[in-house]
């Protein structure tokens, strides 16, 4: 009796083990799964809240509209199929506002050109308009069956990726509304000054139209070392690309010369160079 009783107790005891054991695991799996959610979730809204906290230092656009035309360019797609006109949407939700006779553009002189436009606000490149300069810097893309947006993983080798697919949809939009005297920084740190295969050459530069716009002026930075200038030969081939009635210059300015320019707002932006 005695015995069987102590047998019971114990199978008793060992059954209650089990289900603590069974309901710890289950209590440490759904901390994982929420950790996980949460860090999941964070990674997704860290670039949504990049994207609006950018967005927002823009008056007079809607920022969760524009962040909603951006998402569906890329979002549940394979992200090798993401077309340039994927963007037209996006392009449609935050026009580009034409600046005549300030617009820059720029090629292989990045850090340069906007080093001096953060500084000065007498001419604006693509980078300081509002989706040029939501998107600078980042990488996205989307997945087929996802609706999250994608910062790791993202391919940038296939052609119709969502990444390159915007900045040349953007420098289109940007371009088509450019107007008056035209600027454009080129380096002569490179063997090729207008390089063919940018997308100020590809994409930019066929777009300028007569006589909305009425001149295109080269700002040639000269670092030192300098491998070409305004007498290189690829500058020939970027004033045959233009459309006629738009007027060529080209000038080699030493980068000092644009980094001072930038330091001091008592210099007018049209003596700089
Ligand atoms: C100048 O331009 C041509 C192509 O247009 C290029 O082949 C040449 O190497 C360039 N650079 C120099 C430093 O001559």
């Amino acid at each position: 009796m005695e015995h069987e009783q102590s047998h019971r107790l114990g199978k008793r005891r060992r059954k209650r083990c089990v289900i603590l054991i069974v309901i710890v695991v289950l209590i440490v799996i759904v901390i994982i799964a929420v950790v996980l959610g949460l860090t999941l979730r964070q990674n997704k809204s860290e670039f949504e809240s990049t994207f609006l906290s950018r967005c927002e230092k823009f008056d007079q656009y809607d920022c969760k509209k524009v962040w909603d035309a951006f998402q569906q360019a890329y979002v549940n797609k394979d992200p090798c199929k993401v077309p340039v006109e994927a963007y037209d949407p996006l392009i449609a939700a935050a026009p580009f506002k034409p600046q005549c006779n300030r617009m820059m553009f720029w090629s292989k002189t990045k850090d340069v050109v906007h080093g001096f436009t953060e500084k000065r606000d007498c001419f604006v490149t693509l980078e300081d308009t509002l989706l040029g300069s939501v998107l600078d810097g980042l990488t996205w893309c989307g997945k087929e069956g996802s609706k999250d947006t994608f910062t790791t993983g993202c391919p940038r080798t296939c052609e119709n990726n969502p990444v390159d697919s915007f900045w040349i949809r953007a420098s289109a939009a940007y371009a088509d509304v450019a107007c008056g005297d035209v600027t454009a920084m080129l380096s002569g740190s490179t063997t090729t000054p207008f390089d063919p295969t940018s997308t100020f050459a590809k994409v930019e530069v066929t777009r300028f139209k007569a006589p909305k716009v009425r001149s295109l002026n080269v700002v040639m930075v000269i670092q030192k070392n300098a491998k070409s200038n305004c007498k290189n030969a690829s500058l020939q081939k970027l004033k045959n690309a233009l459309h006629k009635g738009i007027t060529y210059s080209c000038k080699d300015v030493p980068e000092s010369r644009i980094q001072e320019c930038g330091s001091k707002p008592q210099i007018a932006c049209r003596t700089c160079w």
